[in-house]
C-alpha cells in the first residue's frame, strides 16, 4: 500500500543538487532542521550529510542516478545551476546539460523509482523566471530554463495519480554568486532577494505541494510586463545584461 499523502518530514530522506553554495545550501539546512535525512550534491565543499555525491551534472551524473536507485528518497530538489553571460555563440551546448537534461533525467529516474517501490514523493525543480522572459545574452540558461519548466509541468500531471509530485519554482533575481560565475567574476549581484527566504518559499511550496510557483511579487510584475511590450523588455534586459560582460 502506498503511503499517506500527508507524511511527516521526519526520518524521510531528501537529495539535493547544487548543495554547495548559494540557494541549495540553505535548502539543505532547513531540510536537516526538519529532521530529514540529506544526500548533498555538487562538485565541491559539500554540506555534513548523510550522504554526499560529488558530480559534474554535465558527465558524472550518473553518480547522482545510481544513489537515487539505492536510497529512494522522498523529495528530490534539483537546484543546481549555471548561466553564461554574452552572445550565445560563444558559449558551449553543456549549459543544457547542466539546467535542463541533468534535472531531466534526475526527475525521471526518482519518479520512476518511486513508483516502483510504491511510495509518494516530490520532486521540485528550481528553474528560473528566465525561461518565461527571452533573455538576450542569457539565451542558452534562458532557454535551458523553458524547458525544465516546461516538462516538469506537463510530468506532474503524468504523476499526480501516484501521489509523486513534480512541482517547479520560478525565481527572479536572487542574491547569490550565480551572476558572479556567468560573468566569469566581472560582475558581482546586488540586491535580488535573500537566499534564506527564497529557501523557506521553496519549502513551502513542497509543503503545500503548489505546482508551479513564481518567486515574488516583482518578479511576476516583471513576467507580465514583458508580455505586454516585449520590444522594451527585449532592450532593457540587453542593456542591463551587457553590463555583465
Ligand atoms: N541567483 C539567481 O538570480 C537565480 C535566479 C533564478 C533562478 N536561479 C536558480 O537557482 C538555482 C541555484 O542557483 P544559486 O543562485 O544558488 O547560484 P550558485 O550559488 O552559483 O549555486 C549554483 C549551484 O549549482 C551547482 N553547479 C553549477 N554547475 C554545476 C555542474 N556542472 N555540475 C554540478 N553542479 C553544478 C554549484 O555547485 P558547484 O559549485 O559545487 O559546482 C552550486 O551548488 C539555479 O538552478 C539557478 O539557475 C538563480
Amino acid at each position: 500500500m502506498r503511503d499517506s499523502k500527508h507524511w511527516s518530514n521526519r526520518s524521510k530522506t531528501a537529495l539535493v543538487t547544487g548543495a554547495s553554495s548559494g540557494l541549495g545550501r540553505e535548502i539543505c539546512k532547513l531540510l536537516q532542521q526538519q529532521g530529514m535525512r540529506l544526500i548533498a550534491t555538487g562538485r565541491k565543499n559539500l554540506p555534513e550529510a548523510h550522504a554526499a555525491v560529488t558530480a559534474d551534472l554535465r558527465h558524472e551524473r550518473h553518480k547522482i542516478l545510481e544513489l537515487i536507485e539505492k536510497e529512494v528518497p522522498d523529495v528530490v530538489i534539483n537546484c543546481a545551476g549555471a548561466g553564461a553571460y554574452g552572445p550565445a555563440l560563444d558559449h558551449p551546448l553543456d549549459l543544457l546539460d547542466i539546467n535542463a537534461n541533468a534535472p531531466i533525467e534526475i526527475t525521471l529516474v526518482a519518479a520512476r523509482t518511486l513508483l516502483r517501490a510504491k511510495k509518494t514523493g516530490v520532486i521540485l525543480n528550481v528553474s528560473s523566471a528566465a525561461g518565461l522572459i527571452p533573455m538576450p545574452y542569457l539565451a542558452l540558461y534562458s532557454a535551458a530554463k523553458a524547458a525544465l519548466t516546461s516538462f516538469s509541468r506537463s510530468f506532474d500531471a503524468e504523476m499526480r495519480p501516484f501521489d509523486i509530485r513534480i512541482l517547479v519554482s520560478l525565481p527572479g533575481q536572487i542574491n547569490t554568486d550565480f551572476a558572479f560565475q556567468a560573468s566569469k567574476g566581472k560582475y558581482r549581484q546586488e540586491g535580488g532577494m535573500k537566499k534564506e527566504w527564497v529557501a523557506k518559499r521553496i519549502m513551502r511550496q513542497i509543503a503545500h505541494q503548489i505546482p508551479y510557483e513564481v518567486i515574488d511579487g516583482n518578479t511576476k510584475f516583471q513576467i507580465f510586463l514583458a508580455k505586454l511590450l516585449p520590444s522594451l523588455a527585449n532592450r532593457l534586459i540587453m542593456k542591463g545584461l551587457r553590463k555583465r560582460f
